[in-house]
């Protein structure tokens, strides 16, 4: 018996006419599953996942009080919209299964990496509205960052709609197809960056005598509050950077010194190395 999702019960979906599928609610799929349920955006009952193990169909089924199975066709048929979660190369075999269960009017949102808007579209072999989305791993915790962009047939109402989607776990922005590549090199590998910056941080907090977990909470949640300031001010990074900075003081050493050791050339061509490479393995 599946567990009843009393809130998502009582307090009415915010898209209550539309029913969801989640083909490969793996770990990103989940994530966006759960977020989901919990912003209430599809009732448990709009909502039809899959993935490829029926054991794991099963227990996903009971922990989030929604249909899930291995029936990908089913689960399409179902829906609306059809989010696209399993592994890059398992793309087109899925949109190829799924085929007869698709039409002109649904919506798919596909988040598997380098895969192409036009690539499911002629699987699809339909004019159906396709979008593509890269998150980010800070998903997990409502702190992500997604790039969207749109295949051919999309509407201003099907990319708000995948906006909201993406809303539900943080913030998005819209690109063109041409740019995802820079997306993946800049936001989805750039928490990467970012945690060896904190480690370093916190290194050099137990190099000047900080405890270990002070000196990496510092690190952290300076850098939280640092991104926090760009966002929410809307300054720009070098105005506050100047703000932080008095003349003679600490923090104008400290800069010195980051660049001389040449941070912000390292960081530029972090990006650039990521995007590169991003850009060749959508090339197959
Ligand atoms: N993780 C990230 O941070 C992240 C970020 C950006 C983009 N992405 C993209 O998201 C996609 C999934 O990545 P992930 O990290 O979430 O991988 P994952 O945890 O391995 O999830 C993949 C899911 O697909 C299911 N699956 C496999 N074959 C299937 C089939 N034929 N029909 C239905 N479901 C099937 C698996 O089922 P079982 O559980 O039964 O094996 C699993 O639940 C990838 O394309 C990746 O490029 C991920």
């Amino acid at each position: 018996m599946t567990e009843i999702n009393v809130e998502a019960s009582i307090v009415p979906a915010q898209l209550p006419n539309l029913h969801v599928a989640v083909l490969g609610a793996g770990k990103m799929g989940g994530i966006l599953l759960q977020a989901f349920l919990k912003q209430n955006l599809f009732g448990a009952d709009q909502i039809h996942a899959t993935v490829a193990h029926t054991e794991r169909a099963i227990a996903l089924s009971t922990q989030w009080g929604v249909d899930v199975s291995t029936d990908n066709l089913e689960a399409a048929r179902q829906s609306d919209l059809i989010l696209l979660g399993v592994k890059p190369f398992q793309v087109p075999d899925l949109v190829a299964e799924i085929k007869p269960g698709l039409s002109p009017s649904k919506t798919i949102v596909s988040f598997a990496a380098s895969v192409k808007t036009r690539a499911i579209e002629d699987a699809a072999g339909m004019e159906i509205a396709v979008i593509r989305a890269m998150p980010n791993t800070p998903s997990a915790l409502g702190a992500g960052a997604a790039g969207l962009c749109r295949g051919r047939f999309v509407s201003p109402a099907q990319m708000e709609l995948a906006q909201r989607i993406f809303e539900t776990v943080g913030r998005t922005v819209i690109v063109d197809e041409k740019h995802m590549d820079a997306v993946t090199g800049l936001s989805a590998s750039g928490p990467a960056y970012i945690y060896i910056i904190i480690e370093a941080l916190a290194e050099a907090g137990v190099k000047v005598g900080l405890p270990r977990d002070t000196a990496t909470q510092l690190a952290a949640q300076t850098v939280f509050g640092a991104g926090k300031m760009v966002l929410e001010t809307g300054y720009h990074p070098a105005l506050l950077k100047d703000a932080v900075t008095t003349p003679a003081g600490c923090t104008v050493d400290g800069i010195l010194e980051l660049e001389e050791g040449g941070l912000r050339v390292t960081l530029i061509k972090a990006v650039m190395r990521a995007t590169e490479r991003a850009r060749a393995l959508a090339a197959g």
